[in-house]
């Protein structure tokens, strides 16, 4: 790591407090002088600095360049490593092609993706300032909970953001609403052991609208937006990746007791409403099955399971 990350991550662990220059220089072993230089070329890298004679410095705001310290602290006592790529085709490609031998834990980061990949064959528009990436685990699960999987996901995620002020509902399976609009979607994929009926690895993919994506197609306005549009709120998207990740952490260690049906019950944007799948079944939405699959009321009064596909809301504008 180059000293300017050393010295950022120290600034960042200061939480825009001051730092002297002789502390820092002390902590990495380097002088004064290197300080002071690295200082420099994080000003010249977008850093707003304050620097105030006997007190150091001081970090106002930061642009948004990962840095693997930082990460490292926020995600202390858990179970994640990060990897980061300034850019990738898809994180979920890439976790799946190194899965076999990655360790339990791994998270692949980018900063934008070239081919990011959504359920159902569809693409994944992923332009610089949303957050992107893709956890491989490996749970001990049957592949019947693979829906549980994605739906035990978007209860974490929705829990973190709920954490920072920002409440979205959940759209059976994956996709996170606010007012009405998608701004995060999770595609789950895994291996499965045909010899021991269960998972091997599961790659679960996320993708988040943070801020508003100046070549977002006209025809997608009325269905995608982003949180800072909606809300006014910028997440830091470091901090919020490792709040989903703790978040995540805590809900898969539990996911065998189905803890997470209650909240992806309660925050469900899709019960209560008439949907229609895309084989054209049409009843109304009136709850999960413990493999998080639809319940589907049809107007014979029989219950539908939807396991697979999607279930467009067809009582509601969006
Ligand atoms: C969907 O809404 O259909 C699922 C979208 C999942 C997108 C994420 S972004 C990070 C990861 N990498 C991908 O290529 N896809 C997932």
């Amino acid at each position: 790591m180059h000293l300017k990350e050393k010295v950022l991550a120290a600034l960042l662990a200061a939480k825009g407090e001051y730092c002297s220059g002789a502390e820092i220089a002390d902590t990495l072993h380097v002088t004064r002088t290197s300080v002071w230089k690295a200082i420099e070329q994080l000003r010249l890298q977008g850093c707003e600095i304050d620097a105030v004679r006997n007190k150091g410095y001081r970090l106002v705001t930061a642009p948004d360049i990962y840095n693997q310290e930082h990460m490292q602290s926020l995600l202390k006592n858990t179970m994640w490593q990060v990897q980061h790529f300034s850019e990738l085709d898809s994180t979920n490609r890439l976790a799946k092609e190194i899965a076999p031998n990655a360790p339990s834990g791994t998270v692949i980061l980018a900063d934008r993706q070239t081919s990011g990949r959504g359920r159902l064959g569809k693409q994944f528009h992923s332009p610089t300032g949303g957050l992107y990436f893709s956890v491989i685990i490996r749970p001990d699960l049957p592949l019947s909970s693979m829906m549980g999987v994605t739906a035990c996901t978007a209860t974490a995620v929705h829990t973190a953001l709920e954490e920072t002020g920002v409440y979205t509902r959940i759209k059976w399976v994956n996709d996170l609403m606010l007012n009405g609009k998608k701004i995060c979607g999770i595609l789950s994929e895994g291996s499965f052991n045909a010899e021991l009926l269960k998972m091997d690895y599961l790659v679960i993919g996320i993708g988040i609208n943070l801020s508003p994506d100046p070549c977002l197609p006209d025809e997608l306005k009325s269905i995608i937006t982003d949180i800072q549009s909606e809300t006014g709120i910028k997440l830091d998207r470091f901090q919020i990746l490792a709040d989903i990740l703790r978040s995540m952490e805590f809900y898969f260690a539990h996911i065998n007791t189905l803890n997470y049906l209650q909240n992806y019950t309660e925050h469900s944007y899709t019960l209560g409403n008439r949907v229609r799948t895309d084989k054209g079944i049409e009843g109304l939405a009136v709850g999960f099955t413990k493999e998080a699959g639809l319940i589907i009321r049809l107007d014979d009064e029989t219950d539908y399971i939807l396991t697979t596909g999607s279930a467009q809301i067809i009582n509601k504008e969006k």
